[in-house]
């Protein structure tokens, strides 16, 4: 499908749900307070990929949390559950940053989805997408 629309209503912070969109997993996560706070305390000068990669801003935009986290709704986190580097599914809360671990050859990302340590190149992407409401999102 093109789209995929989310219903976000039951997603407790700390929750995560995965839905399948153009093939790939996007993992949408509720995010808590203290993975916000990790990811707003890293400098952009400590990533190793300083771009958000994210398809809602311009190519250029800094990794910054606020640009990697959904725009005014900073719990919400949207991303292409993939790694960068060739193409395994890291897994969520593991690895030294608590965001997400790559089991194939330990990439490790952090709470806002940016390569922090191993092979992998890049951020995980953030797809297009927007709320429909406070309780629905469409990706896509
Ligand atoms: Fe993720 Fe290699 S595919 S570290």
């Amino acid at each position: 499908l093109a789209t995929s629309e989310v219903d976000i209503g039951s997603i407790q912070a700390g929750e995560s749900v995965t839905v399948k969109w153009r093939g790939k997993p996007v993992v949408v996560r509720n995010r808590t307070e203290q993975e916000i706070a990790d990811a707003k305390a890293a400098a952009l000068s400590e990533l190793k990929d300083p771009i958000a990669r994210n398809a809602n801003l311009p190519a250029d935009a800094p990794a910054t949390d606020a640009n990697r986290a959904a725009e005014g709704k900073e719990n919400w986190f949207v991303m292409v559950n993939v790694c960068t580097h060739l193409g395994c599914i890291p897994l969520g809360q593991e690895g030294e940053y608590h965001g997400w671990f790559c089991p194939c050859h330990g990439s490790v990302y952090d709470t806002a989805g940016r390569i922090r340590k191993g092979p992998a190149p890049e951020n995980m992407a953030i797809p297009v997408y927007s709320f429909l409401s406070d309780t629905k999102i469409r990706i896509g």
